[in-house]
């Protein structure tokens, strides 16, 4: 549905996004994740044709974004960061001409309306005018504006960025109940958001793709992912770690603590999610007779991940 080949754009001598490529298909979450500064806002823009590429193209549905720019905006809803809403207007009414402008009309216009305020939640709030609402619901607003048309392909800029974390919680439901249908893209700094939310992830840092893929895989790559975290009570320590060393798919078994019950972080040759290790680990234990107080797969986090991966970054540049 969406494919971005070599997208650039540099302002003056600055490379805000540099040769960044990658495709998303209907049916794809994708959060775009990254610090502030990183290019996420500009690679958006030039996705949705708000200003062209310095180099690299786009198509979105097989259209090019800068040949057919008005198939582009019909097929995309847009969701830019600090969007603009009349404050004077009632809910109702700026939805209404929102859709005006994308062309609707009649009972057409009518069920585009209702459907979007019952999709984010504004029916309570469809008489009130904009300035009278509380941020959550004023957000809410754009966000069905920007849906008021049906688009296939929606691309949201931080749609959470200011918001209490129960409203938070509806936006990404919303995202998600849209998601199966359609493609998204929505930017964040949020890593529990992308958790949450997204079918894949792409972390951007200084204009550049630095990793994608799946939230499961991407935390495989934190550190200390996949190893297993063992507690034991009364247990020998040399001869506890002799054993578990004994496990072809044990790479090191180190000792966390050693007092009252023995801690150990057994890190596996081949980090996986299935949590194989564990089970090795366990058939060790009732092996041996030993006091199991804990054990479980440690899952990686994202931000650990997102922490790596671009001071690995910045350490090379300083190394270059
Ligand atoms: N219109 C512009 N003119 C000059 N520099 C810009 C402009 N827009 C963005 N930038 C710069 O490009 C970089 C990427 O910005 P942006 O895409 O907004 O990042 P993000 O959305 O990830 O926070 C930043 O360093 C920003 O200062
Ligand atoms: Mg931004």
């Amino acid at each position: 549905m969406i494919k971005v080949n070599n997208l650039t754009k540099a302002f003056g001598p600055k490379l805000a996004v540099n040769d960044v490529s990658f495709t998303v298909e209907r049916g794809e979450i994708l959060g775009f994740l990254g610090p502030n500064g990183s290019g996420k806002s500009t690679t958006m823009r030039m996705i949705t044709g708000f200003f062209p590429p310095t180099k690299g193209k786009i198509t979105v549905g097989g259209y090019d974004v800068l040949e057919s720019p008005i198939q582009i905006k019909k097929l995309i809803g847009y969701l830019p960061e600090n969007a603009p809403a009349y404050p004077d207007m009632t809910v109702r009414s700026f939805l209404t001409f929102s859709a005006q402008i994308r062309g609707l009309s009649g009972s057409k216009l009518r069920k585009a309306v209702d459907r979007v305020l019952e999709l984010c939640f504004l029916d309570s709030v469809a008489h009130q005018s904009i300035d009278t609402l509380s941020k959550g619901y004023r957000h809410r607003t754009c966000f069905a504006q920007s849906i008021i048309h049906d688009p296939d392909v929606l691309i949201l800029d931080e749609p959470t960025d200011g918001l209490d974390p129960n409203q938070k919680h509806e936006v990404r439901g919303i995202i998600r109940r849209m998601g199966e249908k359609k493609v998204i893209i929505f930017s964040t700094h949020i890593l529990e958001e992308v958790e949450e939310v997204c079918s894949r992830a792409i972390i951007v840092d200084r204009g550049r793709i630095v990793a994608d893929g799946i939230p499961e895989d991407l935390k495989l790559r934190a550190p200390g992912a996949g190893s297993v975290l063992l507690k034991l009570r009364d247990a020998n320590v040399a001869e506890v770690k002799e054993k578990l060393q004994q496990i072809k798919t044990v790479d090191s078994v180190l000792v966390l603590e050693d007092e009252f019950t023995l801690s150990l972080r057994i890190k596996a040759k081949y980090p996986a999610p299935g949590g194989d290790l564990a089970l090795s680990v366990s058939q060790a234990a009732t092996d041996a007779g030993w006091r199991l107080e804990e054990l479980h797969t440690e899952s990686g986090r994202l931000d650990e991940v997102f922490r790596t991966i671009t001071q690995s970054e910045t350490a090379q540049e300083k190394a270059a």
